[in-house]
């Protein structure tokens, strides 16, 4: 009689171990697109961003001439809570303290 290491030898040798060739094609046809490297975020502000600037715009646009500007260094709010919009009037901090933000202005140099 067969010790059990001959059995399992001998059923072991009439087996395919693993998929086939014809297997591992249709897993390749229905895999996942590969992930792309990076993180992609999707932020939806409920009742949109700007609570109150300028309203009766249909889109509130401002433009800039950095060579006009009076300042070596303007602050420009990019919270949508400054009472001076669109320059940054440090609204921001009371904003992120109290949502857990960290938004800030965006600094333009002359
Ligand atoms: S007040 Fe909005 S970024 Fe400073």
């Amino acid at each position: 009689m067969a010790s059990y290491s001959a059995v399992v030898s001998t059923i072991g040798a009439c087996f395919t171990y693993g998929p086939t060739a014809e297997t591992l094609q249709k897993r390749q046809l229905n895999a996942p697109a590969p992930r792309r490297r990076g993180v992609s975020v999707v932020v939806r502000a409920e009742g949109g961003i700007n609570p109150e600037i300028r309203k009766n715009e249909d889109k509130v646009v401002d433009s800039v001439v950095v060579s006009e500007l009076s300042k070596p260094l303007t602050a420009y709010c990019r919270c949508w809570r400054s009472g001076a919009f669109p320059l940054c009037d440090g609204s921001h901090a009371k904003h992120n303290k109290a949502t857990g933000d960290n938004v800030g202005p965006l600094l333009v140099k002359k």
